[in-house]
Order: structure tokens, then C-alpha cells, then sequence
């Protein structure tokens, strides 16, 4: 064997035996960097002939090439080699159950929003939207609450720096009654519609935020009356609950709205600090409700000689803190990790 054949024999077998990146690295270095056995081998040529030079360097090159391929096809090797291990180390089973403690929980206000949605949707209501930033005509006067309507001071309004339009001065929506004209006006009635949302009110205490979320129910349909109003308010509110004895009592009341107007409470007693609803003789007030008033109807462009509206308003927070015992309305809004560890749903009951 020549001492060229022995130099890529012994490369061969270092080649052969290498099993990581690194070290094939630091092999080729050994091989062809500086001072690398090939360099060595090159300085030979210094000290021959012609002849011998020519000889001797192509075969320095022939053994380079094939140390090279040979390099190369096991650096493929171990860089799939490499590559299969990082895809198994970091494989990912999406069908495991989450780990609870990576886990976040379901917010009660959205877990209330999806029983609610389930509920009226049951009755035939659909969903209808409209915007945060309101306009004061629809937010007030087409809801029957003209300039200087005392009512209107009723609500603490947030105005904003927005230029007015047809709508009038732009305004945080004070509550979600704006959506009944808005969906009397882009759908024909029969109308049967929920709107759920934010609304702003300048209010800041243990029962009061400047931001909370209300549900607002409208029916507009021929022949209906107080009586279907009724029905479907006892009916939610005992499926809401989950007591099926739940008794309601409607006290008259006033929104500028609706006429006749009424407030509905709901029976209560406290055992051992807890809530129990259906039971006992107190009463708690859950939400308003009413017979839409012409002139409202008017303003969504409905008949009222043919029509009657029904329309019914809740507030969200107190629906979750009610049925979930949860005290302090600030809470909601706070992002304070405990609070939602507290109150908050876990996945899998959803
Ligand atoms: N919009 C009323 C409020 O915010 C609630 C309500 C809605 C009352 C619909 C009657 C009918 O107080």
C-alpha cells in the first residue's frame, strides 16, 4: 500500500467512525485546514521534479476529491441523522389533555354570554350588532329620549372628540338599546333579535363600573302582547338559573322606551351565606322590559298600527355574579390573574 492509499484509508475510517457534526467539523479541519495531513502532504511536491510534481499532485488531488465525497455524503448523514432527533425530541402530541397548570380558564362573563346565546336562540332570536361609538340619535333620541329629555341625564354619558354626523354627536353607547332601531331599520319585521355588548356609563363604584356588558332582547311581530313578554322572561330566567320554581314579580317602572315599562325581580332567600334562588320571600331585581313605544317603532320605520314590539334589557355582569356568587363588579375588569383563577371556568366543564 502506498503511503497516499494508507492516508485515505485511515481518513476513510475516522470519516466512517464519526457520529456527530462537531466532530466530522474538526476532522475535515484535521484533513484539509491548515497544517491538515493534505497540506503536509502538499509541501512534499516542493522537493521534486517536474515530472514527480505532476505525478504526485494528481494523485494528491484524486485522494482530496475522494476524502471529499466521502466527507461530504456522511455529513448528510448525520445532519438527517441530527435533524430526525430534533424532530422526535420536540414532537408534540396535540390529542394529550392540556396540563391544568399551563391551563387558561373561561372568563364567567363569556361563559354567561354562551349560555344566554343558547337560550334565546332556542326561542328564535337572532344576533344583531352595532357599534361602541354611537350616535346621540340613536343612542337617545330615537329611542324616545329627545334633547334635554331628562332621561338623558339618567345615563352619564362618555361623549367623544368625533365629529357629529346625521347621527348627531358621537358618544360610548349608554346602553344597548340603539341596536333595536338599527336592526328595525336594515330587516323588515317580523324581527326577532338579541344584541349582546359593552356599554359605558361615567360610574365608578362597588356595583357600578364605567364599563359593563348588557343583553337586549326585540321581538316585533303581529299579535304579541305583555302576556308573550311574560312567557319568555319566565321561561329564560328559570332555564338561566336552573330552578324550575323560580318566581318573578313584575313591578312597574319607567324607560322612556317602552310603555307600559316594568322592572322584574326575582324570589331569593340566604342559607349558610349562599344565594338561593326560587326559594324564600326576598326579591331581587334582574331586569327591564316593555312594550316598545310607537314613536320608537316609528323611528325603526315599523308600522305601529300593525306591529307591537317587545323588547327586554340585562345586565351581563349581574347575571355571572348572581348565578356564580361573584361579589365585587370591579373584578371583572381588573386582569388580575387570582380573580380569574377564582371565578374562572375550566375547558372541560364548558
Ligand atoms: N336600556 C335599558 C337600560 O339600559 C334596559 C331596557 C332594555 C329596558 C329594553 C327596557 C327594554 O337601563
Amino acid at each position: 500500500m502506498t503511503e497516499l492509499e494508507k492516508l485515505q484509508a485511515s481518513c476513510f475510517l475516522e470519516i466512517g467512525g464519526c457520529d456527530n457534526l462537531k466532530k466530522l467539523d474538526a476532522l475535515k479541519n484535521s484533513i484539509f485546514g491548515k497544517g491538515g495531513k493534505i497540506v503536509e502532504l502538499m509541501k512534499e511536491l516542493r522537493n521534486l521534479n517536474n515530472e514527480q510534481k505532476r505525478k504526485l499532485g494528481s494523485e494528491i488531488n484524486l485522494l482530496k476529491s475522494g476524502i471529499l465525497g466521502k466527507l461530504n455524503s456522511k455529513f448528510h448523514e448525520l445532519e438527517m441523522k441530527e435533524l430526525e432527533q430534533k424532530l422526535l425530541s420536540e414532537f408534540v402530541d396535540v390529542a394529550l389533555p392540556p396540563r391544568p397548570e399551563h391551563c387558561g380558564k373561561i372568563h364567567p362573563l363569556t361563559k354567561v354570554e354562551e349560555e344566554v346565546v343558547d337560550i334565546l336562540s332556542s326561542y328564535g332570536f337572532v344576533f344583531a350588532d352595532g357599534p361602541d361609538i354611537e350616535g346621540e340619535h340613536l343612542n337617545f333620541t330615537a329611542l324616545n329620549m329627545p334633547n334635554h329629555h331628562p332621561a338623558r341625564t339618567m345615563h352619564d354619558t362618555f361623549y367623544v372628540h368625533r365629529p357629529a354626523d346625521d347621527n348627531g354627536r358621537k358618544l360610548l353607547r349608554t346602553h344597548t338599546s340603539p341596536v333595536q332601531i338599527r336592526a328595525m331599520l336594515a330587516h323588515k319585521p317580523p324581527l326577532r333579535v338579541f344584541s349582546i355588548g359593552r356599554v359605558y356609563r361615567s360610574d365608578y363604584d362597588a356595583t357600578h363600573t364605567p364599563m359593563f356588558s348588557q343583553i337586549e332582547g326585540l321581538i316585533v311581530e303581529k299579535n304579541v302582547g305583555f302576556s308573550h313578554l311574560k312567557w319568555i322572561l319566565a321561561d329564560f330566567l328559570k332555564k338561566f338559573f336552573e330552578v324550575k320554581d323560580l318566581k318573578m314579580r313584575f313591578r312597574p317602572s319607567f324607560f322612556p322606551f317602552t310603555e307600559p315599562s316594568a322592572e322584574v325581580d326575582i324570589n331569593y332567600k340566604v342559607e349558610g351565606g349562599k344565594i338561593i334562588f326560587g326559594e324564600g320571600e326576598e326579591w331581587l331585581e334582574i331586569c327591564g322590559c316593555g312594550i316598545v313605544h310607537p314613536v320608537v317603532l316609528g323611528h325603526g320605520k315599523v308600522d305601529a298600527g300593525r306591529y307591537q314590539g317587545l323588547a327586554f334589557g340585562f345586565g351581563l355582569e349581574r347575571l355571572a355574579s348572581l348565578k356564580y356568587g361573584i361579589p365585587d363588579l370591579r373584578g371583572y375588569f381588573e386582569a388580575d390573574e387570582r380573580w380569574i383563577d377564582t371565578f374562572g371556568f375550566s375547558h372541560a366543564i364548558r
